[in-house]
């Protein structure tokens, strides 16, 4: 293959549909699996501490049933095993599961499902996950934001958000561990909100990082206990490091499960390498015992870095920090993206002054903290 065409095939990795020449039809076109530029758009020799990814990869047995899936690829998986496995490992009966493309797949769902009319509005948190308030904003609902605060810690204060909702609301989107300040919804104040939400109102408990939290009554008890107004998501993305195969679900209430799954999180939603990987991966303890140990000692490593470069922290327990790089925070982003190492400036959850940082392996945060430490010191 000459450079040129291997250059833009690299340049269109980040996502550009339609190249001609990948559909063009001849075996010229092919293009040698060597060559394949799994930078996904980011240039070679990127540090990515963007995406809150969990960077120690997923177990050895669940690569190994990925593999195995893959072999087996010419058929369409199917989640039936998976739900009854989540039905065991949660204690939860299967019609309460749906599972999904990753649980991003089910929080979509949501404002689809949930704000038919267009009066229909969601109220949500300004700082935090966008794409769920962002899709109903899309649908042309509006979302009514409730801005946490930076004295209080960024907690979620219960009655405020309860105040928020109108008789026109039928959806509160909550993260907990937030994405990205890692405030914690307690389980009080998770039954404290089911309870004080009127009965058209659906309340969405976003995990993705849940299984990072060591402490606390899981709020799955809720459902159980026969709440009708909750979903609850989580996902294989994070504490099982397997973001790139898109595996998630939700629990709710057989009515919530059936109403969601008319439009989506059908049987096939879940892929064949997926389907192993969520098998051998689901109840490995050992497995998650690793990922929050690596979580918790690169918590500590960025504290301690940061907290010598003056550099205010927040963080809970997900696999990220929330660093206040004040007011030069977006050039500190450019420079460091001159050096090919991401962050995420927080301007976009309303957190102009801070960045998100995701942990990355040692190496990579050791590479983060030199840069930073260069470029605050010029
Ligand atoms: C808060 C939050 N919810 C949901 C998701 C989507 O996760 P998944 O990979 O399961 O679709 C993410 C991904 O980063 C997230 O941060």
């Amino acid at each position: 293959m000459n450079t040129s065409r291997r250059k833009f095939i690299r340049g269109s990795a980040a996502g550009v549909v339609g190249a001609p020449f990948l559909f063009s039809g001849t075996a010229d076109a092919l293009l040698p699996v060597d060559d394949i530029d799994w930078g996904m758009g980011f240039p070679e020799g990127s540090t990515l501490l963007n995406r809150n990814e969990n960077p120690i990869g997923p177990s050895a047995k669940a690569v190994r049933a990925a593999k195995l899936g893959v072999e087996r690829s010419f058929r369409y998986a199917d989640s039936i095993l998976i739900k009854s496995l989540l039905s065991d490992h949660h204690k939860i009966p299967e019609d309460r599961i749906i599972v999904g493309t990753g649980s991003g797949e089910i929080l979509n769902l949501a404002p689809l499902v949930y704000l038919p009319e267009q009066n229909h509005n969601m109220v949500a948190t300004l700082e935090s996950y966008r794409p769920i308030p962002g899709r109903a904003e899309r649908l042309g609902r509006q979302v009514k934001w409730v801005q946490l605060s930076a004295e209080d810690n960024f907690a979620y204060d219960v009655d405020r958000l309860l105040a928020a909702v109108d008789a026109d609301t039928r959806l509160l989107f909550m993260v907990t561990p937030n994405n990205p300040t890692g405030t914690v919804l307690s389980f009080d104040d998770a039954r404290r909100l089911a309870d004080g939400l009127p009965g058209q109102v659906i309340l969405i408990l976003d995990g993705a990082y849940r299984d990072f939290q060591e402490d606390g009554r899981d709020e799955i008890d809720l459902i159980k206990e026969g709440y009708e107004n909750i979903v609850i998501t989580r996902t294989f993305s994070k504490i099982y490091a397997m973001a790139g195969l898109r595996a998630g679900y939700g629990i709710a209430h057989p009515d919530i499960i059936s109403r969601l799954s008319r439009f989506g999180g059908s049987p096939t939603s879940t892929n064949m390498a997926g389907f192993g990987a969520m098998a051998a991966s689901l109840g490995d303890d050992e497995f998650v015992a690793e990922s929050r140990e690596f979580v918790r000692s690169s918590r500590k490593y960025y504290e301690r870095e940061l907290g010598a470069l003056g550099i205010k922290t927040i963080a809970g327990p997900p696999n990220f920090i929330l660093a206040g790089t004040g007011e030069n925070t977006q050039s500190i982003s450019d420079e460091l993206r001159a050096r090919k190492i991401f962050v995420r400036p927080a301007v976009e959850w309303g957190l102009p002054a801070y960045t998100r940082i995701s942990y990355g392996l040692p190496r990579e945060n050791a590479t983060f903290i030199a840069a930073l430490k260069e470029i605050i010191r010029a």
